[in-house]
């Protein structure tokens, strides 16, 4: 058989093998000094090596090429490990690409060996091959446009800010807010006795529980799908997201941030985030383009109200929530 043949044979078929029989064993739960992906590699690596050597196959150096060059997008790929972000990925399969063009191009006979078969199938000498080539392109072309444009469930290995710098202003409704000045108009109590007002006790004070059951109505109009009628992120769709929606009554949300950041996000959404909260698609919705200013005002004065928590005020640490949230 053709010695050629028989090297691209070893060489696929092991890889397939080694994959999907060996590499298994080689990842377990627990990581050891022998049974990890990095041995696994050097392990295929040396499979080639002895194989090569003991059947004497001397492939010719196109397929050399095409086998390093595998060899590089594999460990990149798939053994390295964490994944890393495909732009680092295809930095490195650049550099890979040219360190085996250089091999390849050492000097002027590598060369002429390395193009020989590339050129013989394309003035179609190679006929076959030809044939590969003309159905095989478009088809890997098409493959490859199908799966960058399919959506995917897996998580984006960038990591997310959850809660990312604001803008110094934002426009809503034709109007530019600077966030750092801007104060709820509803929360009506200047000297914030409020703040220790948890449900039910509020009932004397009527101007500011008329904006918090009005706020109320809107957010369960609108908003407990997602953050759930107890403000807990667990509305009834909100186990289809990633990111989850958020729980109102853990502290590390709105009990840490100020009236004017919740104003921002409730209008803008999960578009209106800047760079470092995504590639991971909030489903949060810009809600300037269902509800107007005050209405925005109102459902966020509710969700402090229903939580107790109060919200954060410029040069102050945190929260102080009176009643530690409404669990
Ligand atoms: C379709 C589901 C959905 C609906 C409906 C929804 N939200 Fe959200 N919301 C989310 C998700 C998901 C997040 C968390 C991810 C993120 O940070 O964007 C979020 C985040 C937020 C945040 C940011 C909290 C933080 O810690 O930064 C606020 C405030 C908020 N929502 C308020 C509201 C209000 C008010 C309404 C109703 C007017 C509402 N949401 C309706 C899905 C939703």
């Amino acid at each position: 058989m053709n010695k050629a043949l028989v090297s691209f044979l070893v060489f696929v078929v092991g890889l397939a093998v080694f994959h999907n029989a060996i590499f298994p064993i080689f990842t377990p739960k627990e990581v050891g000094w022998i049974l990890n992906r990095y041995v696994y590699f050097l392990l295929f690596v040396a499979y080639l090596l002895v194989t090569h050597f003991t059947l004497r196959l001397k492939p010719p150096i196109a397929m050399m090429a095409l086998f390093v060059w595998g060899l590089g997008f594999y460990f990149y790929k798939w053994v390295l490990y964490p994944p890393i972000p495909w732009t680092l990925f295809i930095t490195y399969m650049v550099m890979w690409s040219i360190g085996t063009f250089l091999y390849v191009s050492q000097d002027p006979e590598t060369f002429r060996d390395f193009r020989r078969p590339i050129v013989k199938t394309i003035v179609g000498e190679y006929k076959f091959a030809q044939w590969v080539m003309l159905i095989g392109m478009p088809i890997l072309v098409g493959f490859a446009t199908y799966n960058s444009i399919y959506p995917s469930y897996e998580e984006p290995v960038e990591l997310r800010t959850v809660h990312p710098a604001p803008p110094a202003t934002t426009k809503v409704h034709g109007k530019t807010y600077p966030l750092e000045s801007t104060n709820n108009p509803f929360r009506i109590d200047e000297q914030d006795n409020y703040k220790d007002s948890f449900p039910f006790l509020d009932a004397e004070k009527e101007e500011y529980m008329k904006y918090v059951t009005e706020g109320g109505t809107i957010f369960f109009q609108n908003c407990h799908y997602c953050h759930g009628d107890q403000l807990n992120g667990l509305g009834m769709f909100s186990h289809v997201f990633n990111p989850t929606p958020a729980n109102f009554i853990d502290p590390g949300t709105i009990a840490m941030l100020q009236e004017s950041f919740l104003f921002w996000r409730v209008a803008k959404g999960g578009p209106g985030l800047p760079n470092e909260s995504t590639p991971w698609s909030s489903a949060m919705p810009p809600w300037e383009e269902h509800l107007n200013t005050e209405e925005i005002w109102k459902v966020i004065l509710f969700e402090y109200w229903y939580t107790g928590w109060h919200p954060r005020t410029f040069g102050t640490e945190g929260s102080t929530a009176g009643s530690g949230g409404g669990e």
